[in-house]
């Protein structure tokens, strides 16, 4: 992080949380930011689910809800970016304030609760989208929907032709019974409607389902048996938690999904448990509580073919992005490895 960041971030912090997210976002839209351009390297360039990535480090869902900084995201260092999540109706979340820095833990929580403009708005972004990176829509359902399950494969119908891939979310905590949609018999449902939506469209693209790491093994394992049945394309996980374990910020016991640092070794436990499920039939993308390029490594090593991240940009900057894939290229050189695929799981062992 150079001075600039620096200072820029501790001004930020003094502001209330989303005030100072919409900053950040109208920085970047500012051209206030590192521009690295994609950090790439022959160790780091890699295929997830038929999409070549740059690097494997890529941007969560929840960062930019509504493709406002397609371009500036795309020249920070990312290898691949994951905007929304996005529904088919705008609709404006749960009242503020809704989102908590938690800054001794490292964490935050939110409990946006889908606010975005819609997916017409996020259409007309997508269309102007540079051309040159890997970009993706986090797919959600409208909180008064009469039809849940159908909200996914409408947002993906409308949005496609300017996607990459695309993440059924089931796994927000803070849409009342969302998660509920994770049962099999309804995963199951709604992922083949997803699917058997995007098999119509005349470019079709990778659909991948994002899971909560609040999930028991036998929930696990009926998820993973879904995810082979429908063919879904890969596994994001995980989402933020509803566990409250071993914080001590003030503002622990705001209701909502917890992210950053605390998060880190349940969803990495998750993540190697899913890959003992599903071997090599189903490629996973590892998030929650990546900080570092050792942790973005971790989840590698313990199965991941991919990572995303968030929360550590509200303390450590955007320059992140550019920080990690870089500290990553390095660590897979220093363990002999020749790309990133020969790393994926090597230690899956030692998280479960
Ligand atoms: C999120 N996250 C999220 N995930 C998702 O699938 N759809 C979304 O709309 C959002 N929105 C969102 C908002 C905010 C403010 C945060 C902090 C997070 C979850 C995010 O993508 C990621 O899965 C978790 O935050 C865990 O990763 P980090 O933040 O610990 O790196």
């Amino acid at each position: 992080m150079n001075l600039t960041e620096r200072l820029g971030l501790a001004a930020l912090h003094k502001l209330d949380p989303e005030t100072a997210h919409g900053l950040s976002i109208k920085a970047l839209k500012a051209g206030l930011a590192p521009t690295p351009g994609p950090v790439t390297s022959s160790r780091l360039r890699t295929q997830v689910a038929g999409l070549d990535l740059p690097n494997p480090v890529g941007l969560a869902a929840g960062f930019d809800k509504n493709g406002e900084v397609l371009a500036p995201l795309s020249r920070v260092g990312f290898g691949f970016i994951e905007v929304g999540a996005v529904t088919p109706r705008p609709q404006p979340g749960n009242p503020k304030p809704r989102l908590f820095r938690l800054t001794k833990d490292q964490a935050a929580i939110n409990r946006f609760g889908f606010n975005n403009e819609g997916m017409e708005v996020m259409a007309t972004r997508l269309a102007k989208r540079p051309k040159d990176a890997v970009i993706g829509l986090n797919l959600g359902a409208n909180k008064d929907s009469d039809d849940r399950s159908g909200d996914f494969a409408k947002v993906l119908a409308h949005c496609a032709a300017y996607l990459d891939f695309a993440t059924v979310n089931v796994s927000s905590p803070n849409t009342e019974k969302l998660r509920d949609l994770q049962g099999k018999a309804a995963l199951g449902a709604l992922l083949s409607g997803v699917i058997e939506t995007r098999n119509t469209l005349s470019r079709p693209l990778p659909v991948f389902l994002k899971i909560a790491p609040d999930l028991t093994e036998a929930e696990l394992q009926d998820i993973a048996e879904v995810a082979l049945e429908t063919g879904v394309d890969a596994i994001i996980a995980t989402n933020t938690t509803l566990s409250r374990d071993g914080l001590h910020s003030r503002h622990k016991e705001q209701a909502g999904g917890l992210s950053g640092a605390p998060l880190f070794e349940k969803s990495t436990r998750v993540l190697a448990q899913l890959s003992q499920m599903v071997g090599d039939q189903v490629p996973l993308i590892g998030v929650g509580g990546i900080s570092t390029a050792e942790q973005a490594y971790a989840k590698i090593c313990a199965g991941a073919s991919a990572v995303q991240f968030y929360t550590a940009m509200v303390y450590g900057g955007i320059s992140l992005a550019a920080d990690i894939a870089r500290g990553l290229d390095r660590l897979l050189a220093k363990d002999g490895f020749e790309t990133v695929a020969q790393a994926v799981g090597t230690k899956r062992e030692d998280w479960l």
